[in-house]
């Protein structure tokens, strides 16, 4: 089946290149002219891992394209993935603008009939749209079948999730959308494919069946969005149930892991921290939020997990200067400026809003991430010192913060950090070493939620 991908971010990306390696003919078009030439000359504009191999297989083996000529590109394809980017408006709504724009070029570009695939996370009814959208806008009478075929990629982890998914979500208002959806992701559903995460085939590589679920279009579009937002809702529970552990004196990862040994729990999700980010849960939760109260429901369940997660930076920053007391002109080395390990991306990322803060402060920074160096430099100022290693940041700190549970932190040699520091003292932001581990090392070391010293509540005013 002849695929055209529009909008080549992570998700596009991603997508657009797996399914060239399952077999397809595949066109990824985007409007950015730059990012389109930069693909076409084999550079990838993000750090995904197993992606540039993907894309550099698939390109010489002629099964991937990158244009910006969307109206060849749609016309030239038999199905057509809308991955534009649904960003949020100044009141938390999705903007639906560049989803509007595509589908109305499809309409005015297409001559033959086309399957339309809502990717981009959407409000729901937004299928609904862009059937109506096409309606008015076709000039050549094309007929279209729309489905919504929401994404479940993590960032960082997109390749193996893509080959690896718990469920296949299709919503598909009539027989030849499903049909046609069963067709592309019959390889992924059969395990008729070699996995490039493992360079192995599928029966060798972990991957089982995933449940194929169809449903209507509407129930695909909110399947994503509940998904999301019951994800976020585990993590807040986690962070409260930390913050209770802190008070009572109890180990908050005994207790999480106490209650996600249920196998109706599960352990996922229940990591305690700085909280989420991402543009992908902060920016779902919003829009859930504003399309439950347009549809008449008040969601104040995920109001509240809203407000436990703005809290946690908060929360971090005062066991900070109960270590430090005054902050003005301390140096500090900070690891992390990632939303989460495994990606360059530090789009609403806790460890930017900490490090933001620490900046407000007057606190002199030493920084280290091993991939998100590169997009930070453009949003921090030049006073920020930007350190090739782990090790570099503890010159003369008075303390480190961990910040992103990038694995390679605790392969650094903390003994050698140590004798750096004019304080070895640790404040863990992600709960990624045991309090004890560290303590055996003589560092003085802070987690969140271990049972030490618990600073009180926030008052109510300032935890909203
Ligand atoms: C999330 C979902 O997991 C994907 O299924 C979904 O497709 C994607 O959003 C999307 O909507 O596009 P992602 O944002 O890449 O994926 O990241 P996650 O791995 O889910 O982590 C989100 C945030 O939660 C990170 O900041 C992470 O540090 C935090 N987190 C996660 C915790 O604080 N504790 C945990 O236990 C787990």
């Amino acid at each position: 089946m002849k695929l055209c991908i529009i909008g080549a971010g992570y998700v596009g990306l991603t997508t657009g290149a797996c399914l060239a390696e399952i077999g397809h003919p595949v066109i990824v078009t985007d409007c950015d002219q730059a990012k389109i030439a930069a693909l076409q000359r084999g550079e990838i504009p993000i750090y995904e891992e197993f992606l540039d191999a993907v894309v550099a297989r698939n390109q010489s083996a002629g099964r991937l394209q990158f244009t910006t000529d969307a109206p060849a590109a749609i016309e030239a394809a038999d199905a057509i993935f809308v991955c534009v980017g649904t960003p949020p408006d100044h009141d938390g709504k999705a903007n639906l603008a560049a989803v509007e724009r595509v589908t109305r070029q499809i309409a005015e570009c297409a001559t033959g009939d086309k399957l339309i695939i809502g990717k981009s996370t959407v409000p729901v009814r937004t299928a609904d749209h862009i059937r109506r959208t096409l309606a008015t806008y076709t000039r050549s009478g094309a007929r279209f079948q729309v489905a919504s075929n929401p994404e479940f990629l993590r960032e960082g982890t997109g390749i193996f999730d893509f080959f690896h998914p718990d469920r296949i979500v299709v919503g598909c208002d009539g027989e030849p959308a499903a049909a046609g959806l069963r067709e592309i992701y019959r390889p992924v559903v059969e395990g008729a494919f070699h996995c490039p995460c493992h360079d192995r085939p599928a029966n060798q590589c972990g991957w089982r069946p995933p449940v194929w679920l169809e449903t209507s279009t509407t129930s695909a579009e909110l399947i994503k969005h509940a998904a999301n937002s019951f994800l976020s809702l585990k993590i807040s529970y986690a962070n409260a149930i930390a913050d209770i552990c802190e008070l009572a004196g109890a180990d908050a990862l005994a207790v999480l892991r106490g209650i996600g040994l249920d196998h109706r729990i599960g352990e996922a999700f229940l990591r305690p921290g700085l909280g989420f980010g991402g543009f992908c849960f902060p920016k779902d939760l919003s829009a859930f939020l504003e399309i439950a109260a347009e549809l008449g429901y008040d969601f104040r369940l995920l109001r509240e997990v809203q407000a436990i997660n703005a809290e946690r930076v908060e929360i971090f920053l005062r066991k900070l200067r109960e270590s430090l007391w005054v902050l003005e002109d301390k140096t500090l080395g900070v690891l992390g400026l990632a939303f989460k390990p495994g990606t360059d991306d530090i789009r609403l990322s806790p460890a930017m809003a900490v490090v933001q803060a620490l900046l407000a402060r007057k606190m002199r920074l030493r920084v280290f991430d091993p991939r998100a160096m590169e997009r930070a430099r453009r949003e921090l100022p030049a006073e920020v010192i930007f350190c090739d290693s782990p090790e570099a940041v503890a010159e003369q700190a008075e303390a480190v913060l961990i910040l992103t549970e990038w694995p390679e932190f605790r392969a650094a040699v903390w003994p050698r950090m140590k004798a750096r520091m004019l304080r070895p003292l640790v404040l863990d932001g992600r709960n990624l070493f045991r309090p004890d581990e560290l303590a055996r090392l003589g560092f003085e070391y802070v987690g969140l939620g271990a049972g030490a010293a618990a600073p009180a509540p926030l008052p109510a005013a300032a935890a909203r």
